[in-house]
């Protein structure tokens, strides 16, 4: 609810960083770019919608957050810059992975903030259901390509998967996870980011006992904001689903800006420099559901999606991440 708006209070600056964020040409994604791009960053908005993206761009370009004064803003800014991504795509996906590796000296902060829900149940053109592929198999493989430069870059680099409240509800359906025998508008979603915390603790834990120090991992529910995350509703659940959810949301909830904060504290804060694997909401650690701390759902689900993506899920994660580079050779 409203009165739950804790903000990131953090002053740090990123001058000489590079954050990527997926999905920054609205909502959640924008915002967090304008954060981090007065903050000094060199800033990656991975966008499927060009013309989107370079209206982001303009947008943030032209407004600073709100309470930064213009001219103090324009002073102290760093860059904007669009690659593009569709995660419904693993080429496209590792086309992204390849520029990205190839054009920037150091990768510090990526964010997994892309995301759609509630679409009636339709197949990427690699075979998975788009929900699942969007919101975390696309995100899993981008982040296993780009872990090795995050490696050489400097000691405290982040990574931020988007989860969900919502995931409270979600089971991983192991055998079935395109859900092709039991598709559910919900089901598809609130099982993505279950994922989305799933993956976050596996990952910390395979980069903890690799003795990989200074890549941390987050998951976090960000809020119920009015964004557009709701609009295939308006299809899947009846019309006016979207206009209905922003209006609730508006009125009671977070506003955009209040819903990047937790993302934003994840990236930026010192406090959270110190930990790895855990979820958050409000920009505090949370606790998620059971499945959710349980280390077996947890690998199980990471040897799926290697499965799911051709990769050997070898124990060995040093040695896992130097097989990565095959992928996009
Ligand atoms: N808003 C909420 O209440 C809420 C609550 C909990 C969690 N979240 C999570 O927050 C994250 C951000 O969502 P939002 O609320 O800011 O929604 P949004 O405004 O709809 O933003 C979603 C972003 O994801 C991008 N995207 C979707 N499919 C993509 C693909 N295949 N490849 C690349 N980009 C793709 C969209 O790009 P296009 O413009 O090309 O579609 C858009 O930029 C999501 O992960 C969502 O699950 C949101």
């Amino acid at each position: 609810m409203w009165f739950f708006n804790k903000m990131c209070t953090s002053n740090v600056r990123l001058d000489g960083k590079t954050a990527v964020i997926t999905g920054a040409n609205s909502g959640i994604g924008k915002e967090t770019a304008r954060d981090f791009y007065r903050r000094g960053a060199r800033v990656i908005l991975a966008c499927r919608n060009m013309e989107k993206a370079k209206k982001a761009v303009e947008d943030i370009k032209n407004n600073p957050p709100a309470g930064i004064d213009k001219s103090v803003f324009l002073n102290s800014t760093g860059e904007l810059v669009i690659y593009s991504l569709n995660l419904c795509s693993l080429k496209s996906v590792k086309d992204c992975a390849k520029n990205l590796l190839r054009n920037e000296a150091e990768i510090h902060i990526l964010v997994n903030n892309a995301g759609v829900a509630l679409l009636s149940f339709e197949k990427t053109e690699d075979g998975h259901d788009v929900v699942f592929q969007t919101n975390h198999l696309g995100h899993f493989l981008l982040t296993l390509l780009l872990l090795p430069k995050m490696r050489l870059s400097s000691s405290d680099c982040r990574i931020i998967n988007l989860s969900s409240m919502l995931h409270l509800f979600g089971d991983i359906n192991f055998d079935d996870i395109s859900l092709e025998k039991s598709y559910g508008t919900w089901k598809a979603y609130v099982q993505s980011k279950l994922a989305n915390v799933l993956f976050t603790k596996e990952l910390a834990r395979r980069l903890k006992e690799a003795n990989i120090h200074g890549i941390n991992v987050y998951s976090l529910h960000p809020g119920l904001i009015p964004t557009d995350i709701f609009r295939h509703g308006n299809k899947t659940l009846f019309p006016g689903a979207q206009f209905c959810y922003n209006l609730f949301t508006a009125m009671f909830c977070k506003n955009i800006v209040q819903g990047a904060q937790t993302t934003i504290y994840c990236a930026v804060d010192e406090k959270a420099a110190k930990e790895t694997g855990f979820y958050y909401s409000n920009c505090d650690i949370a606790t998620p559901q059971w499945r959710a701390r349980d280390d077996w759902y947890a690998r199980k689900l990471w040897d799926l999606s290697c499965r799911l993506l051709h990769l050997k899920p070898e124990e060995d994660f040093t040695a896992f991440l130097k097989t990565m580079s095959h992928q996009i050779e």
